[in-house]
């Protein structure tokens, strides 16, 4: 291969990488925003849904960015916990995609 070719094949395979990751982030990105205004309408009765909130409530529900720190949370047991709450937590019917929305919310104080 000569150099401009092969320049061409990494340019190529950095602009393939590019491409690849922004559609996931932009999506992830969009289920957080939506997470949010979900929350703040189905969730923050009881809980506060973001950092530097102080409650109505303040010995409440644990705070979303407390959930998301605490050990073990991974989407996987956010859903679980979604489709089976432990009583108080109300049952919340949530379809699929809002369940994806807001643990993405939840998640993003994890990181
Ligand atoms: C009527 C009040 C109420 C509403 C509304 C509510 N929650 Fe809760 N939630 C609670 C209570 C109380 C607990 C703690 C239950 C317990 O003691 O185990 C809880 C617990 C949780 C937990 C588990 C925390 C953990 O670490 O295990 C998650 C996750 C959660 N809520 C998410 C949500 C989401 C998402 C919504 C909105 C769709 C929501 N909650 C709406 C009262 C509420």
């Amino acid at each position: 291969m000569n150099h401009s070719a092969k320049c061409m094949a990494a340019s190529l395979a950095l602009s393939v990488t590019v491409w690849a990751g922004t559609p996931a982030k932009a999506d992830e990105a969009r289920n957080r925003a939506a997470g949010e205004a979900m929350a703040q309408e189905l969730c923050s009765g009881c809980h506060i849904i973001g950092e530097n909130q102080s409650g109505p409530v303040p010995d409440g529900p644990a705070p979303f960015p407390v959930i998301a720190d605490r050990p073990g949370r991974t989407v996987g047991y956010l859903e679980a916990y979604l489709s089976s709450p432990t009583p108080p937590m109300p049952h919340v019917p949530l379809s699929k995609q809002e369940v994806d929305r807001v643990i993405a919310y939840i998640r993003s104080f994890a990181e």
